[in-house]
Formats: structure tokens, C-alpha cells, sequence
């Protein structure tokens, strides 16, 4: 099902992110630091979704993401769609890319690994995109996706 135009308002300017997975809106909000800007802010959580079970919108006015930027959403939110708006329009849809190399967002499966004992940001080499896969900078051990941990 559609979901219903009403459930979030529409924004004049900005960027609706949609189809993020709703056990993952706050990973997203994390991600983009969504809690330190000052850009007006809608959100909805638990629609339906028939892809997703229930998905989440973000809508967050007068703002426009780098690619960089917003790809670092691909891990928690792979079929994200976003739709970027001027005066009330969408004027382009995107979808997320999983970056060639991820730093922070996840941990290393090591347990031996610095970045779990030490405060170093991590730092991976995505060896796979589609069932991801990550090679640690440090200790360089693959984290895969089911061993996949969001920090
Ligand atoms: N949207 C918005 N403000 C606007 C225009 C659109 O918040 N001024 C939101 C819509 O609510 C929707 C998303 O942006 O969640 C995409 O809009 P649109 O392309 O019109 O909707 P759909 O056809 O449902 O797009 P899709 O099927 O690609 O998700
Ligand atoms: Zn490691």
C-alpha cells in the first residue's frame, strides 16, 4: 500500500527519505547526525510497507546531503529512496550506494582487534557490496554481514 500522503506533511524544501527500515530510524538519525542539526525535522515510523513490513520517513527541511554523506546510510538502510524537494516538488529521486570504505557506523568482529579495546574509529574496505563484507584497516579480518554490528 501507498503510503497515505497525510501520514508525514510534505515539506516546501529538503530531503524525504523513505523506505528506511523502522528498526533502523534511529541508526539513521545517528548516522546523518540528525540530533545536532537545526533544520526542521518530520519523521514517521511503523508505516506500511509492503517491501519492508514497516518502514520509516525522515523528512528534513532545507537541507541537501552530499552523496558521501548520505551512503553512509546503506548499511542500516540499503533500499532507501530519496527524494529531494523544491517548492513542494520533487525535482530528483536517489537511491543509496554501499561507499567503497566505511569508517565508524560498524565494529570489527575481532574481538582482538584494537578498535574493540581501544578508542580508534573504525575503519573497513567493503569487499562486497551485496552481501556486505568488510575487511578491517586494522587487524584486517572480514566482518561479514551476519556478524554485521552497528556501533
Ligand atoms: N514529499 C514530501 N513533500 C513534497 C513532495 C513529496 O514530503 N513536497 C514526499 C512524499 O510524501 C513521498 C516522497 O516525498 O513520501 C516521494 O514523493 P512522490 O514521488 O510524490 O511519491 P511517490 O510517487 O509515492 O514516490 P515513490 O513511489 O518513489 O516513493
Ligand atoms: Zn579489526
Amino acid at each position: 500500500m501507498k503510503e497515505p500522503k497525510l501520514s508525514v506533511s510534505a515539506i516546501q524544501n529538503g530531503t524525504v527519505i523513505d523506505h528506511i527500515p523502522a528498526k533502523n530510524l534511529f541508526k539513521v538519525i545517528q548516522i546523518l547526525g540528525l540530533d545536532h542539526i537545526d533544520s526542521q525535522i518530520t519523521f514517521g515510523t511503523n508505516l506500511e510497507s509492503k517491501k519492508l513490513g514497516r518502514k520509516a520517513i525522515i523528512k528534513i527541511s532545507d537541507k541537501f546531503f552530499e552523496d558521501a554523506d548520505i551512503n553512509r546510510i546503506a548499511l542500516v538502510a540499503p533500499e532507501a529512496k530519496l527524494n529531494i524537494i523544491r517548492d513542494y516538488e520533487v525535482i530528483e529521486k536517489k537511491v543509496v550506494e554501499v561507499p567503497d570504505t566505511i569508517i565508524g557506523i560498524a565494529r570489527c568482529m575481532n574481538p582482538k582487534c584494537i578498535t574493540n579495546f581501544e578508542s580508534v574509529v573504525t575503519r573497513f574496505r567493503v569487499v562486497s557490496k551485496k552481501l556486505v563484507s568488510l575487511r578491517c584497516h586494522y587487524c584486517e579480518k572480514i566482518t561479514s554481514q551476519e556478524n554485521l554490528q552497528i556501533i
